[in-house]
């Protein structure tokens, strides 16, 4: 291997300096210079560089922060001076005594300036810097000493590796908080969920489990920021008067401080400031737990100086709690609108996140098998935000003798039908589809939507009270209502009910397909539900075929046919289908002459805008006659209908020279098929 030439050191040195800066802008000053890509372009560089020049490798590189996969021992470091706790103010009272305290002791009459942190929910560390470069990082430990963190610490990007500026002391010990931002935990725990791995109960703990993890590898894929709030030991005329000021000049070092610090004037203040940073919490992109308010000037600090194990010049006005234990004393199953069955704890009720909550959701069977919550355990219920209540622990040794298994129900607590839980799906169904209760309203807007049987003036707002009032329970009943029925209702005029119910009687002929879409099978959307027809041909073919037989047409695979196959096994699902019959419907069953059709095999394109028809329509009916539709043209397409306004699509169609209809030629194509009107 050759050595490296200055021209090499100096391209490595230059490469770490303007990496660091970029890194300062993005994660210190939320200000990005340059595009990720060029970003990594550079950093690309260095790496290729240090892998060739061995020589050359240093700790405070920027690419050590990826990580190593030596075991870490976390080493005891001993502080050098203890790192102390906050007293907690709970109230308004709590607070205001706080202030008075603080001004007896000073003798002041007049408001005392306080700055304003957001009192971030992480873990406190500890830094030092030696002639500007990172040396030891230490948790807080017992205040008095803590663990050598350092490996881990290099990987968290917020962490200045080399303190910027000319004006760096010897050496100093900067603190502050290391966190994981909200949208960071969600996906961390989404990707442990997935695995079927332990979650973290909140962003703290898995802050502190990404700490300590042995390899530093693994921390550097965990997305953690650090926040500075202090200075702790340096030779102290380097340092400025105040706590703000401090601050000021430890982000010119490279850290980062937490933008939503402010300064307050007196007591009053500091209730706006709370009030404010209050306000704010649920939309900060991290969790903070409380506000704390320190006396600004170092001065005034001193004179105040410590009492046990806190500072007299700080206090931590705490938020509401957003966690709390509670006793899960029973669970029910729930069944959505679209037959989801979902496990709900019902909970002793708890006071947390700023509400009284009774009930949480456990999602589905694996979510409780994760978390192992058996009836009558004590859980963490964590409220944070407008987030719906989660149980996010079972607290294992508070297990009674007499706690029970969650089991899931064999059949729908709304209408008896058969739950069904399909391999490899984690959500429970109740298989009653068109007749369960639960789901009666969503099927019903299903059946009449527009791509379905479109039954026009039949929207949600009908349906709800249709349904409320017991009018009808089932699709089949909507073709009993008559217009006397229907003006019964308030608001519904003699005119709008004549034509609800003429629009009722038009859909009574659908063709087969259309039908079968307008079932709500689950997973059987329209161009499933044309293979199927277009393949069975009758109603009662589909109805008898059995898995395998399912799988044959294009695009089933085993949990369409088991969606498909449950729904016909389901005797009410039948009995809906027969009372349909018996209503009058009549469905037109597909003529199965393959290769009769005058389109069959061939691809079309439909561009433009079409005067007499919608796309929709067109596309219709050229897949009656056997056509494929396609999105695009290529070599392979037979024909494009070409409507007003066509673009490239068309230009495309004459390069390739595929023949090209207009809407006229389109007209008469179809007329020439019968399918005019
Ligand atoms: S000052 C002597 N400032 O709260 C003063 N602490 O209960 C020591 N914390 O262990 C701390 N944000 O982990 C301070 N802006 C902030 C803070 C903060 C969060 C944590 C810190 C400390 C705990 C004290």
């Amino acid at each position: 291997m050759s050595k490296a030439t200055p021209e090499i050191i100096k391209r490595v040195e230059e490469l770490r300096s303007q990496i660091e800066d970029y890194n300062y802008h993005y994660y210190v000053l939320d200000d990005p210079r340059i595009p990720d890509a060029e970003y990594d372009r550079l950093f690309r560089e260095l790496q290729q560089l240090e892998a060739d020049y061995p020589e050359l490798a240093s700790d405070d590189s920027p690419t050590r922060r990826v990580g190593s996969s030596a075991e870490t021992s976390f080493e005891e470091v001993v502080h050098r001076l203890p790192m102390l706790s906050l007293d907690n103010a709970f109230s308004e009272d709590e607070l205001r005594d706080f202030d008075r305290r603080v001004r007896e002791r000073l003798g002041s009459d007049g408001d005392i300036e306080y700055v304003c942190e957001p009192k971030l929910d992480g873990l406190a560390v500890s830094l030092h810097y030696e002639n500007g470069s990172l040396t030891v990082a230490a948790t807080r430990g017992d205040g008095y000493s803590g663990e050598d963190i350092t490996a881990n610490i290099r990987t968290i990007p917020s962490v200045p590796l080399k303190l910027r500026g000319d004006d760096v002391p010897d050496m100093v010990e900067v603190r502050g908080e290391v966190y994981m931002p909200k949208a960071g935990f969600e996906k961390l725990n989404q990707r442990l969920a997935d695995r079927g791995e332990k979650t973290f109960v909140n962003p703290r703990n898995a802050a502190a489990g990404s700490l300590r993890q042995k390899k530093s590898t693994v921390t550097a894929k965990r997305p953690l920021e650090m926040c500075a709030y202090s200075v702790a030991v340096t030779d102290e005329s380097l340092l400025p008067d105040t706590q703000w000021d401090g601050l000021q000049q430890v982000q010119r070092w490279g850290f980062r401080i937490n933008p939503e610090m402010r300064k307050a004037n007196g007591v009053e203040d500091c209730l706006e400031a709370y009030n404010e940073l209050m306000e704010k919490r649920d939309s900060l992109p991290y969790e903070i737990d409380g506000i704390v308010f320190k006396v600004n000037r170092l001065d005034l600090q001193q004179r105040l100086g410590f009492v046990s194990r806190a500072p007299r010049w700080a206090i931590a006005h705490k938020f509401p709690a957003q966690e709390e234990l509670t006793v899960i004393e029973d669970v029910e199953f729930q069944v959505g609108r679209t037959g989801a069955v979902t496990p709900v704890a019902r909970l002793k009720p708890v006071f947390v996140g700023g509400v009284t909550v009774s009930n949480a959701t456990l999602h589905n069977m694996d979510e409780i098998r994760r978390l192992d919550a058996h009836i009558g355990d004590t859980v963490f219920i964590r409220r944070a935000g407008d987030v719906i209540p989660q149980v996010v622990k079972v607290v294992a040794d508070k297990r009674p003798e007499n706690a029970r298994p969650v089991e899931l129900p064999k059949t729908c607590p709304v209408c008896g039908s058969d739950v069904i839980q399909i391999e490899g799906e984690a959500v429970a169904r109740c298989s009653g589809g068109l007749y369960c209760p639960a789901q009666r309203k969503e099927a019903i807007r299903h059946y009449a939507s527009r791509k379905a049987l479109d039954i026009e003036g039949l929207g949600d707002k009908w349906i709800d009270i249709l349904v409320d009032r017991g009018m009808v329970k089932t699709v089949a009943d909507l073709y009993h209502l008559t217009v006397r029925d229907l003006t019964s209702l308030e608001r519904m005029g003699e005119k709008s009910a004549s034509n609800l119910v003429k629009a009722i009687e038009g859909s009574r002929e659908p063709v087969l397909w259309r039908f079968l879409y307008a079932l709500g099978i689950r997973e059987v959307g329209e161009a499933t539900a044309k293979a199927l027809a277009s393949h069975f041909g009758t109603m009662e073919a589909i109805a008898d075929a059995d898995e395998e037989a399912l799988q044959e047409v294009p695009d089933v695979g085993p949990i369409v046919a088991g969606h498909i196959r449950s729904f016909f096994d389901q005797p009410h699902n039948q009995e809906t289908l027969q009372a349909l019959k018996e209503a009058g419907v009549r469905w037109q069953e597909e003529v199965v002459e393959q290769g009769e059709k005058p389109l069959q095999g061939e691809t079309w394109v439909l561009t433009g805008t079409l005067s007499g028809m919608t796309r929709d329509e067109a596309k219709e009916k050229l897949e009656a006659l056997g056509a494929k539709v396609a999105g695009s043209v290529s070599k392979k397409t037979a024909c494009v209908v070409a409507g007003e306004a066509a673009g490239s699509k068309l230009a495309k169609a004459e390069q390739l020279e595929i023949p090209v209809l207009d809407e006229e030629g389109l007209l008469k194509l179809l007329k020439e098929h019968g399918l005019d009107g």
